[in-house]
């Protein structure tokens, strides 16, 4: 095909959900250990390849610090596709991706192909809350097999506490009812970032 055709994307979120780590996971194949916070926006662009089009996508990368709460309208007016960005271990970062996810039902293009997307996959820990997790059992089946278990950071997040506070089934049926779509991703690791602009990509009614 030769002319690719153009999008625009904008991603909003709280602060420090990795918004701008997404993008550059996406468009360089980088990640930032401690990236800065973004001020404003940042524009990118990358290109997303389907099998009979091309897409240009024109990234809106906005800033998530309050602060900076009333530029947005400038950012998702006009654009076709939005990544509303939470972080999996911040279960507070969900409410304000709920309340992002209002204001774009509201004021942005109504046909806007909205991405629901929970970051920070690699720092989930192990399993996802189980049964005898929340009945209080404890796991001590689990306590003599500890040999050839190496402590990694991930893991001793989770043993801190720090792991996952979003069970997925929890934002996957709020993203259901509200007719999203939804991924969980890590720009550290890169889980989940190519598919959730290609998912994006493929939602879009291009004609
Ligand atoms: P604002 O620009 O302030 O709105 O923040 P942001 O949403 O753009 O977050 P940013 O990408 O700057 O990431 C914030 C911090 O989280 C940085 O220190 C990143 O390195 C870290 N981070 C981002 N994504 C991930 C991830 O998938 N896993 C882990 N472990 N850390 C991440
Ligand atoms: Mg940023």
């Amino acid at each position: 095909q030769s002319k690719p055709i153009q999008i625009k994307v904008v991603l909003l979120g709280e602060a420090a959900v990795g918004k701008s780590s997404l993008v550059l996971r996406f468009v360089n194949d980088e990640f930032q250990e401690n990236k800065e916070p973004t001020i404003g926006a940042a524009f990118l662009t990358q290109k997303v390849r389907l099998d009979d089009a091309v897409l240009k996508l024109d990234i809106w990368d906005t800033a998530g610090q309050e602060r900076f709460h009333s530029l947005a309208p400038m950012y998702y007016r006009n654009a076709q596709a939005a990544v509303v960005v939470y972080d999996i271990t911040r279960e507070s970062s969900l409410d304000r991706a709920k309340s992002w996810i209002k204001e774009l039902q509201r004021q942005a293009n109504p046909n806007i192909v909205i991405a629901l997307v929970g970051n920070k996959l690699d720092l989930a820990g192990t399993p996802e809350p189980t049964e005898s997790a929340a009945t209080g059992e404890s796991d001590a089946a689990d306590e003599g097999s500890e040999e050839g278990e190496e402590e990694t950071d991930e893991t001793r997040a989770a043993s801190e506490g720090i792991g996952r506070q979003v069970a997925t089934a929890t934002a996957r049926a709020y993203a259901d009812e509200a007719g999203l779509l939804f991924l969980e991703t890590s720009a550290k690791s890169g889980e989940g970032v190519v598919e959730t602009f290609t998912e994006i990509a493929k939602k879009l009614d291009l004609n």
